[in-house]
């Protein structure tokens, strides 16, 4: 399998996690490079329902190595819990499966408090952060002042950096916010035990990735969010605080882009979003409550229900530009059954060429596309699916020009249709 890189073409929740685990069949690495466990991929494995947030999804398969690369800022007692809990699940977590970068940044708990404090200040123009402590945790490293995976292996240096940043982050929460102040020798003696713990699987994760190069290995890379939460591209200031496009996943790792075979993007069958920003084909309306409904759509990392609406082609189709898409998997296709037509979103009024500088007030058009009652869930070839809804994916991959070559239509590994040869290498 050639090097391929998976991201998300909407707001998130597109069901990265589930388009992974069936790519990771083949490839020697699956490698998270952004993002923390504001994350929520959900697998779905013989029946047993697993989240993650941020342990890589490939860390059900025997075949592989889990990376965290650089890009990724790690909060260390998640990825404990994480891996004890597949441990607890009898699956043991040794080095060789999971191997953690020793420069990924590290979610303190003054990000955590100043995450909960900023949003619970903005009152009603909140982002609806997930409150992980994924933002001030990019700051920080962006002011070059972050804690990394290796000081949490040396106490000395962890007390020295936290001397120096501590004070600065405890005025902030008493004067400003009114919260308790924090204490570098308990922030010292805790995160130095994480780092016992962890740093059996911290290591050179960018020797690691170049030696599978070299003997000709494939390499998955696993975007979290999705492009329209990407800091540069997307609905800015309602975004992530890192950059969620497959162009990210060459600096979040260390793998030059030049070592990149396939982009795949995964795009709902209609539109989710949790958070505020806008949504040009949320329907708030019945239909909008039916899809969160029988699509369960709600959040897997805070339960938040997601805000629903229709697929939207121009949204779909800039992000195949900004990532360079070469395949399109189409998720969730099975939650449209039923429907008498379906509205997809052809252009937004006005925008005839290119694509708007802000969605906050754009006006879609839409088409009605005919609908099929047929329960599709247990198609497994494309030959099963109802002609309406062929036509309805086809429509889609005419108007976004990218193949749509893998269609999900259940959580399952087994409930996903194959079109192209990527998937079946
Ligand atoms: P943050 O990443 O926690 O700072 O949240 C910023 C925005 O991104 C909020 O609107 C979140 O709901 C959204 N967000 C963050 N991670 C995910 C995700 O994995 N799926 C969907 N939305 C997300």
């Amino acid at each position: 399998m050639p090097n391929v890189i998976v991201v998300g073409t909407q707001w998130g929740d597109e069901g990265k996690g589930k388009v992974v685990d069936v790519l990771s069949r083949h490839a020697d690495a699956v490698v998270r490079f952004q993002g923390g466990n504001n994350a929520g991929h959900t697998l779905v494995v013989d029946g047993e329902q697993l989240v993650l947030h941020l342990l890589p999804s490939g860390i059900l398969r025997d075949n592989c190595t889990c990376v965290v690369g650089n890009g990724v800022v790690v909060d260390p007692r998640v990825m404990l819990d994480e891996i004890r809990e597949l441990e607890g699940r009898g699956r043991t977590i040794t080095p060789r499966q999971l191997v953690v970068s020793a420069q990924a940044h590290i979610i303190m708990p003054y990000h955590l408090a100043l995450d909960r404090l900023r949003e619970e200040a903005k009152g009603a123009k909140r982002i609806g952060t997930t409150c992980r402590g994924i933002g001030p945790t990019y700051e920080d490293k962006v002011a070059r002042r972050g804690v990394v995976i290796c000081d949490l292996l040396d106490a000395d240096r962890l007390r020295s950096k936290l001397e120096a940043i501590v004070p600065e982050k405890n005025r902030m929460l008493v004067d400003w916010y009114g919260d308790e102040p924090l204490d570098v020798e308990k922030m010292v003696a805790d995160y130095i035990e994480l780092g016992e713990v962890l740093a059996p699987f911290v290591s050179d994760s960018v020797g690691l990735l170049h030696s599978i190069q070299r003997r000709a290995g494939s390499i998955l890379f696993e975007g979290a969010q999705g492009t329209f939460l990407d800091v540069d591209h997307g609905t800015y200031p309602f975004v992530t605080s890192s950059n969620t496009v497959a162009g990210a996943a060459c600096a979040g790792s260390g793998v030059g882009p030049t070592a990149i075979d396939e982009v795949v993007g995964i795009a709902k069958a209609y539109t989710t979003r949790v958070g505020a920003g806008a949504f040009p084909t949320e329907d708030l309306g019945e239909l909008g409550e039916r899809l969160r409904r029988v699509g369960s759509e709600f959040g897997a990392t805070t339960g938040r229900p997601r805000r629903c609406g229709w697929f939207d082609v121009p949204l779909v189709r800039q992000a195949a530009r900004i990532n360079g898409l070469t395949r399109i998997a189409m998720t969730k296709l099975d939650v449209l059954s039923g429907l008498a037509s379906i509205p997809v979103c052809v252009a937004y009024e006005g925008h005839v060429d290119g694509f708007p500088a802000s969605l906050d007030a754009v006006t879609p058009v839409y088409e009605e596309l005919p609908g099929w009652s047929e329960d599709i869930s247990k198609c497994r070839q494309v030959s099963e699916l109802p002609a309406d809804c062929l036509r309805y994916v086809a429509h889609l991959e005419e108007l976004i020009g990218v193949p749509v070559e893998l269609v999900s239509v259940g959580p399952g590994r087994e409930d996903t249709i194959v079109r192209g040869d990527l998937f079946t290498r």
